[in-house]
């Protein structure tokens, strides 16, 4: 039971204290991220962690939902291949859950940040982050001690379900 309790409590938190996140609180955000499945186990993925305020400052920049990027402590850029696997997307998105959960479970909080699909996001962040041609970014994950606080819910919608075959609702 734990657990649900735990991945309900996750929300997205978007301002922040300004307390450091230690190396080793990164370390096992990252340990956490690279424990998500992946298809034929490729782990098509790369994380790119920006402390530094200026680099921070530029990717808040990026469009106009990412700006709690230049208050978090620390911002993972998390990274794809899809030359290394079709199901890329996938396997990094749920290497960032596991990173935004695990942030909870830590006292921290964290956002999920769009960038893949907009090309123009993408392009943001890999001029910023020198990231290679061939990888690409799928989102930004600002991460920091909470300063707001958000109640753990669940969203259970009965509706979304169906058993055995799909009703008509
Ligand atoms: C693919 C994806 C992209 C998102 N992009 C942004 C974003 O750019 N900026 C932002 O503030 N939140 C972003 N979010 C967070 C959602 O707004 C948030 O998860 C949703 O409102 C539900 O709130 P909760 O996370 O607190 O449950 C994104 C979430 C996902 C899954």
């Amino acid at each position: 039971m734990e657990i649900i309790q735990h991945i309900e409590a996750r929300r997205s938190i978007r301002a922040y204290t300004g307390q450091p996140v230690t190396e080793e609180q990164v370390r096992l955000l990252l340990e956490a991220a690279m424990s998500a499945p992946s298809a034929h186990d490729t782990r098509p993925w790369a994380f790119v962690v920006v402390c530094d305020p200026e680099q921070r400052r530029r990717l808040a920049e990026t469009h106009r939902w990412s700006a709690m990027a230049a208050k978090a402590s620390v911002v993972f850029a998390v990274v794809g291949n899809p030359a290394m696997s079709e199901h890329w997307v996938e396997d990094c998105s749920a290497a960032t859950e596991n990173i935004l959960l695990a942030a909870t479970g830590l006292g921290l909080g964290g956002v999920w940040v769009g960038i893949y699909p907009v090309e123009a996001r993408e392009e943001t962040v890999r001029r910023t982050l020198k990231i290679p041609q061939g990888w690409r970014p799928l989102c930004l994950v600002p991460v920091g001690y909470p300063a707001e606080e958000k109640p753990p819910r669940t969203r259970y919608e009965e509706e979304k379900v169906h058993h055995e075959i799909w009703h008509k609702k």
